[in-house]
């Protein structure tokens, strides 16, 4: 662990962001790592903070839907209703751009990608930054590229040491990161699923006049999204998805060997060895929320090989199967 970055109130939080500094901000998803979405070298702060490629697009966060026009060039109606739907809260959407809006942000793209968080922290930051004139704050998630994303602010300071101020909110309630829409092919495109699921979104938009069901990330043609890379969110020790039976079966037949290796799974498992085990709630919003913590934790721990039960194949379970998914293939 390292030493502890510098805990910031609200104001603080903004007066920072106004000057051009990155600072680390809850939101109900996860931890961003934000900065003004409308000044291209504190943007180039959190590619280069982060370690991600400048061509990646961030998700411009903003207080509501009223604010979504100062970055957005057009506003599809099924859009407008997802909006007055699901926000404030864990929904991206991703519009085409104002030309001259958040250039940098948006990492060159001809669209741009738009939140209202729900945390009420994030609430009032967004409010403090608005009162300074700024109106939106690029963040992706708070983590090096490519890692797990952090939903506790320790986790922030695990990440950059002293070189991220950071307000802390407390834990994320929701733990997985935000579902992204896109809204530029004249019907929505699910390219991240999360906390909000495909059916919600259909349901919403069952009577309007874009009705057109979601598709799901394989039949799109995505454009670049970090967050859709195949290995991505990974811990440092190698995870694999196995069924609760396999995981058992392995323990077995490796007795007191299974020391480095930590589990993660619904199934009550019999085994008097020394490994690492957490147990995985039924239920997928419980897990979403405790998932990455539980992640860095067992790398924490010095674990090798984390073995996860794959989740069920409900469509509850899809923002947290894909997270496993993108662990595993790291
Ligand atoms: O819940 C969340 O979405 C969190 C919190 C902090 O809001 N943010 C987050 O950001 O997960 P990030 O950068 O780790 O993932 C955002 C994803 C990336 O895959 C990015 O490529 C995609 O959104 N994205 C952003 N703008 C886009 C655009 N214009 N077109 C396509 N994808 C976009
Ligand atoms: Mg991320």
């Amino acid at each position: 662990m390292n030493t502890p970055a510098a805990l910031l109130d609200v104001n603080q939080a903004a007066t920072l962001l106004a000057a051009g500094q990155v600072v680390a901000i809850p939101t109900e998803t996860v931890y961003g790592l934000a900065a003004n979405a409308d000044d291209a070298r504190a943007v180039a702060k959190i590619f280069s903070t982060k370690g991600r490629p400048a061509d990646h697009p961030l998700i411009v966060h903003i207080q509501g839907a009223e604010q979504a026009a100062l970055y957005a060039a057009h506003i599809p109606a099924f859009a407008a209703q997802l909006m007055h739907a699901f926000w404030p809260g864990p929904l991206t959407l991703i519009l085409p751009r104002r030309p001259e809006a958040a250039a940098a942000a948006a990492g060159g793209q001809s669209s741009i990608g738009l939140r209202a968080p729900a945390h009420p922290t994030a609430q009032a930051l967004l409010q403090a930054c608005a009162a300074q004139g700024v109106t939106g704050l690029a963040a992706p998630s708070a983590n090096r590229f490519g890692k797990v994303s952090p939903t506790r602010a320790q986790h922030v300071a695990d990440e950059f040491g002293t070189t991220v101020p950071i307000l802390d909110g407390g834990a994320c309630a929701i733990g997985i990161e935000s579902t992204i829409v896109d809204c530029t092919r004249g019907a929505p495109i699910i390219l991240r699923p999360g906390h909000i699921r495909a059916e919600q979104i259909t349901a919403t938009l069952a009577d309007g006049h874009a009705a057109a069901p979601p598709a799901t990330t394989a039949s799109a043609p995505a454009p670049k999204a970090s967050g859709t890379l195949e290995a991505h969110y990974a811990p440092r020790a190698k995870l694999r998805l196995m069924t609760g039976l396999m995981i058992q079966t392995a323990l077995d037949v490796l007795g007191a060997d299974a020391k480095h290796i930590a589990i993660y799974s619904r199934l009550v498992l019999r085994s008097a060895s020394a490994q690492l085990v957490r147990r995985m709630p039924d239920d997928a919003e419980e897990t979403a929320r405790q998932l990455f913590a539980v992640l860095r934790e067992f790398d924490a721990q010095g674990a090798t090989l984390i073995w996860v039960e794959t989740p069920p194949a409900d469509a509850v379970w899809d923002g947290v199967r894909d997270r496993l998914q993108r662990a595993a293939a790291a």
